[in-house]
């Protein structure tokens, strides 16, 4: 294939890659975003083989469809709630491809005996380690979230030192092989030995509700990674993906500490949610009103204007169907239903966008925090489905709470709040609701699917 022909092709894959990460923006055009985007990954593979020219294809299809069964049945079978973990596998996996392919072509040359020019061997250790430090710190956020062991941080006395420490003793070794003129292989296995070890220690004391940024973070390391693999070997389209991905993760994690009013510093090394006990606001004295399915529904049904917050129990309770069903419901009577959605309710960012486009709730009901704010102040009903920290207004006023500061859903502010949950339990951040207790809330308690199933047979009846 004659070199300009490559670099067209390449330059397509690209103008694909940006296109479709611009359609990512919006739930309505993100379907085919991905698939643009997958298709200027299609091109780049292929373009890529045709290239190298004398390939094995019998392996390579071999793997290509091995892979793909596997990628297949996970991407079938996982259950939304348990999607952060299956992300942060696979940028595990990609953190772990561009650490093969740098060990690997540095393993051809120490073998052929040559030397490596300084900026090869330099983005090379780069490859490396960042490549190895994102495939073990992802199977470590894989375990936590898949409860393979504790979600809550593992610290212990000197940490940061001892990963500081860690830290020089990688960046000496790396140090050491790029000014050496010869490959070393005693730094290499060195070098991948310890960005593995720094991997798991970096992640352990991040906390659950951290997690979703550490993940994005990881996203972010695979893209640099891979970026860093694409200079070694050459390969220009594989450095504008990385840098894409690399980027695009950056800019996520910042959203996300945005939104929970922390820093990206604070996340990574404040370890938070160790022992929640300062801001932890005892409820003693305190009393919630309850409401059953069959009173809530008279006063549902007549409602003009209703906003329902979804949180990460409507995600565990799969209620987003009966939600919707619900809303149709209230429509048909008259009202009109809106959806507010917070940055962070979920697990995930975009979790309660994907739920409710699953259950064909149109895109224009869903509302950002600040578009629906400030109209719950003359909303007659707002349903909190499952959601908790998103809908604490400790964060407005006190100062000791973990979230203080985190901007929420003025679910307070309705005329009159219903909030469905199963207990009086704690939701991620682990500290105690005062909208629970508030004069306008009734709690519904029960798992929201079947609270909501009850509440629409009764709202038909009114
Ligand atoms: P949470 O504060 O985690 O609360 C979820 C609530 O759902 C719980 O209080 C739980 O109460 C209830 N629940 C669980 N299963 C249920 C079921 N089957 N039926 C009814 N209710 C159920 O959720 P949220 O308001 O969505 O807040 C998200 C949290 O995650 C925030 O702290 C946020 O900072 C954090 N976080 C999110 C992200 C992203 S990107 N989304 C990233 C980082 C951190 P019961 O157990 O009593 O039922």
């Amino acid at each position: 294939m004659p070199p300009w022909l490559t670099q067209l092709l390449y330059l397509v894959a690209a103008v694909l890659f940006i296109v479709g990460l611009k359609r990512l923006n919006t739930p309505a055009t993100a379907r085919r975003g991905n698939l643009i985007s997958g298709a200027g990954m299609l091109v780049a593979i292929f373009v890529t083989l045709l290239d190298l020219g004398q390939v094995n294809y019998t392996v390579i299809i071999g793997g290509v469809v091995v892979g793909s069964a596997l990628g297949l049945t996970a991407a079938l079978s996982v259950q939304m709630t348990a999607m952060p973990q299956m992300v942060a596998l696979l940028n595990g996996f990609g953190g772990g491809a561009s650490m093969l392919v740098g060990a690997a072509e540095f393993l051809r040359l120490y073998q052929a005996g040559e030397e490596i020019a300084t900026p090869t061997v330099t983005v090379m250790q780069l490859s490396l380690i960042i490549g190895a430090v994102t495939l073990s710190g992802s199977l470590i956020a894989f375990a936590k979230l898949q409860e393979l062991m504790t979600g809550r941080p593992i610290t212990y006395a000197g940490q940061q030192f001892v990963n500081g420490l860690l830290f020089l003793v990688l960046v000496g070794l790396a140090g050491w092989q790029v000014v050496t003129e010869v490959p070393l292989i005693g730094p290499f296995y060195g070098v991948v030995a310890l960005a593995l070890v720094l991997g798991v220690l970096l992640v352990m004391p991040i906390g659950g509700a951290d997690m979703p940024v550490v993940i994005s973070l990881l996203n972010s390391y695979s893209g640099v990674a891979a970026a860093m693999t694409g200079f070694v070997i050459n390969n220009e389209v594989l450095i504008i993906a990385g840098a894409l991905v690399g980027s695009a993760g950056v800019i996520l994690s910042q959203l996300m500490c945005k939104a929970m009013n922390r820093s990206l510093a604070n996340v990574l090394f404040g370890a938070f949610g160790a022992v929640v006990t300062a801001g932890k606001k005892s409820a003693e004295g305190l009393t919630v009103k309850s409401i059953t399915a069959e009173d809530f529904a008279i006063q549902l049904a007549y409602a003009q204007k209703v906003i329902v917050v979804p949180g990460y129990g409507m995600a565990v309770a799969q209620a987003q169907h009966q939600a919707r069903e619900l809303a149709d419901l209230i429509e048909k009577r008259g009202g009109a239903v809106k959806y507010a959605i917070h940055p962070v309710a979920g697990r995930m960012p975009g979790h309660m966008n994907v739920l409710l486009a699953e259950a064909n709730v149109p895109y224009d009901k869903l509302y950002d925090m600040d578009e629906v704010n400030d109209e719950f102040a003359d909303t007659d009903v707002c349903l909190v489905i499952g959601a908790n920290d998103v809908v604490n207004p400790a964060s407005r006023t006190d100062t000791s709470s973990p979230i203080y500061g985190m901007p929420i859903l003025n679910a307070d502010r309705a005329r009159m709040c219903v909030v469905f949950k199963r207990s009086m339990a704690a939701g991620f951040a682990g500290v105690e609701n005062e909208l629970f207790y508030r004069d306008k809330t009734w709690m519904l308690f029960g798992d929201a699917k079947a609270s909501l199933s009850k509440l629409i047979s009764e709202v038909k009846q009114v």
